[in-house]
């Protein structure tokens, strides 16, 4: 959830460290901080608050000649304060930390250093622990320290008498290395420093990086030199920034139709679905009894719709669950369960350890997955990645839609291999998905409409979204994505639930958002819609194209296709609509509070 940054080499050091905290400020952005060499000693600047504060505090500092180390925080340990901002020194060690230490009040009882700390934070004590092994051998002093460490955690570490070197350990939370003629670069994530170079490495868990600006030499703690597999990126970090929009999440809503077709385009072949390219074997698809989606938040929802096409389709009964719960349920789980994992960061930490729980039970794995590389799915048996590019906007869009457009094909492809659908309904299955982007182009078109409708929202406390079939999970993300960006508290219900104790809620203050896209649940979703109504409450209605009828105004008309593929352009519009709400609230949409975009501490 924190962003680490480190750089040493003939660049300008602060520079380079503030423009990829920038980048990473979508991690966290509690607070913010940078620690150097001066040749002396080490020197820290942090500051709660956002790295545009950071950079307002080093004008007018020259940049160093030697190396330095940065981070964005999201406050686990201690509140949001400039004390607790990272770096944190201790004696002759700063350094900077990402993930959890658990045992870190034990550690300071045995140190005796509580009277001695500046920060409520875990991360302080570790820097303490480095520096009471420290004998001027430093990775003797890290192997050491982390020795005694329970936790996840990515350190990127310094020491006052070793001017231009920087060292870095992990366990769980990643950490990524790279070079290029300049210098040397680690971060938490490769958008920080993607644009220094394509090829990169993920230290291995357990290993140390040693960072000089000639080079980076990995270890492992017993000095054994580890060579790291070196990957490739594919996405254009460049180029990515907002593209003249006021917002990532804007952009990222109008590039669906291009990211969707990219994921589903390079997956037919002959009208069927093909995993060739990713080697994900057949048997994975016919070999299982029944399938455990496991993700969260909106990673979760892609999964409902996911149950909703595959039971239906497939016959294959579907569970999705919260990573969270999930191995504190004791779930049914053995050989011919195919658990299902969904991540657009592949970091997120409940889905990583509900996947390693799955995968030591038996379970075959596949995870669909946005960023390549990532721990989620380097852990998977089977990937299949989403084409979405990077997401930068903590409120996930083309990451979800993807995800969405990644089911449908897995679905295909499990119909067809166990017979339920045959050649020719296959075919169909795909020429329908195709005409997806097309449907979501046309919600896009006509966003302005959507955008007069969010101004019924702008002042309402709570909102209630309703409908039935498949337009109940698209709510749930509908009601997420409104929630976390515009902080209007809203519920998502199947509609015909509502009348069984929610509908209490209803007055003429509570706007209630209605989607209609299901066929044969229209006439039951009308007479909902009617209780609400009498009930004094304004709907909104979202109403397939096909199905509008005279019992119900349609506020917003959405594109034709199948029932089952609506999910898609429903849910573009859902996500304008959250959108508009918080922009013309003047919210920081991109950032909202108390978020962070990849999250990984439990
Ligand atoms: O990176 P992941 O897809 O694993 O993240 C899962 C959730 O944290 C994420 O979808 C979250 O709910 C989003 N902020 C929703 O917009």
């Amino acid at each position: 959830m924190c962003g680490i940054v480190g750089y040493i080499g003939s660049n300008d050091t602060l520079s380079i460290l503030l423009n990829s905290l920038e980048r990473l400020e979508y991690r966290g952005y509690d607070s913010a901080g940078i620690a150097f060499h001066n040749g002396k000693d080490i020197e820290i600047i942090k500051k709660a608050g956002r790295v545009s504060a950071l950079r307002e505090l080093t004008k007018g500092i020259s940049s160093p000649l030697y190396g330095g180390i940065g981070h964005t925080r999201w406050a686990t340990h201690g509140g949001v304060c400039d004390a607790n901002s990272h770096p944190h020194k201790f004696g002759n060690v700063t350094l900077v930390h990402n993930g959890i230490i658990e045992n870190y009040a034990a550690i300071k009882n045995q140190l005796g250093i509580a009277s001695k700390l500046r920060s409520e934070t875990d991360s302080e004590v570790v820097a303490a622990l480095i520096d009471n092994y420290y004998d001027g051998d430093p990775k003797k002093a890290i192997i050491s320290a982390v020795k005694e460490i329970s936790g996840t955690f990515g350190l990127a570490i310094m020491f006052d008498d070793i001017p231009n070197e920087i060292f870095a350990v992990r366990n769980v939370s990643p950490i990524i290395c790279c070079q290029n003629e300049d210098g040397t670069y680690i971060a938490s994530d490769i958008m920080a420093i993607g644009e220094y170079s394509e090829n990169y490495f993920v230290l291995p868990e357990l290993t140390i990086a040693h960072l000089t600006g000639d080079g980076i030499e990995v270890t492992d703690f017993k000095g054994n030199t580890v060579a790291p597999k070196m990957l490739t990126l594919d996405w254009d970090i460049k180029n990515s920034g907002k593209k003249g929009y006021p917002f990532y999440m804007e952009k990222e809503i109008m590039e669906q139709p291009e990211v969707i077709t990219k994921t589903i385009e390079s997956r037919i072949k002959d009208g069927k679905p093909d995993f060739s390219e990713e080697k994900v074997d057949d048997s994975i698809f016919t070999e299982c009894d029944n399938i455990t989606v496991i993700a969260c938040g909106t990673a979760m929802h892609a999964g409902l719709i996911g149950k909703h096409i595959i039971e239906k389709t497939c016959g294959v009964p579907v569970t999705v669950n919260m990573a969270s719960e999930y191995m504190y349920k004791e779930p049914i789980i053995n050989e011919r369960t195919l658990v299902i994992c969904v991540s657009q960061s592949g970091e997120t930490i409940d889905t990583l350890e509900a996947l390693k729980y799955a995968r030591r039970k038996g379970a075959r794995s596949l995870s669909i997955v946005n960023v390549k590389g990532s721990t989620i799915a380097r852990e998977s048996e089977n990937v299949i990645y989403t084409n979405a590019g990077p997401e930068i906007a903590v409120a996930s869009t083309k990451a979800y839609t993807t995800q969405v457009a990644v089911f449908y094909l897995i679905c295909a492809k499990m119909a067809y291999l166990r017979g339920r659908l045959n050649e020719e309904e296959t075919a169909a299955f795909i020429a329908e998905l195709a005409k997806i982007p097309a449907a979501v182009e046309d919600v896009l078109n006509r966003r302005d409409a959507v955008h007069h409708l969010s101004n019924g929202l702008l002042t309402a406390e709570h909102t209630f979204m309703i409908g039935r079939g498949l337009d109940y999970p698209t709510l749930l993300e509908a009601s997420l994505k409104l929630k976390e960006i515009s902080y209007i508290h809203s519920e998502a219900f199947a509609s015909g639930e509502l009348k069984h104790g929610t509908i209490a809620l209803i007055t003429e203050d509570t706007p209630v958002i209605a989607l209609l896209t299901q066929d044969a649940l229209m006439s039951k979703q009308v007479s909902n819609i009617r209780e609400v109504q009498s009930r004094g409450a304004k709907v909104l209605t979202f109403i397939k194209r096909s199905l509008q009828n005279k019992d119900v105004e349609c506020s917003f008309e959405l594109p034709d296709l199948r029932d089952d593929f609506m999910a898609i352009p429903a849910v573009t519009a859902m996500q304008l609509l959250a959108y508009y709400v918080s922009s013309d609230k003047g919210l920081d949409v991109d950032k909202p509070r108390n978020l962070a975009k990849v999250v990984t501490v439990e």
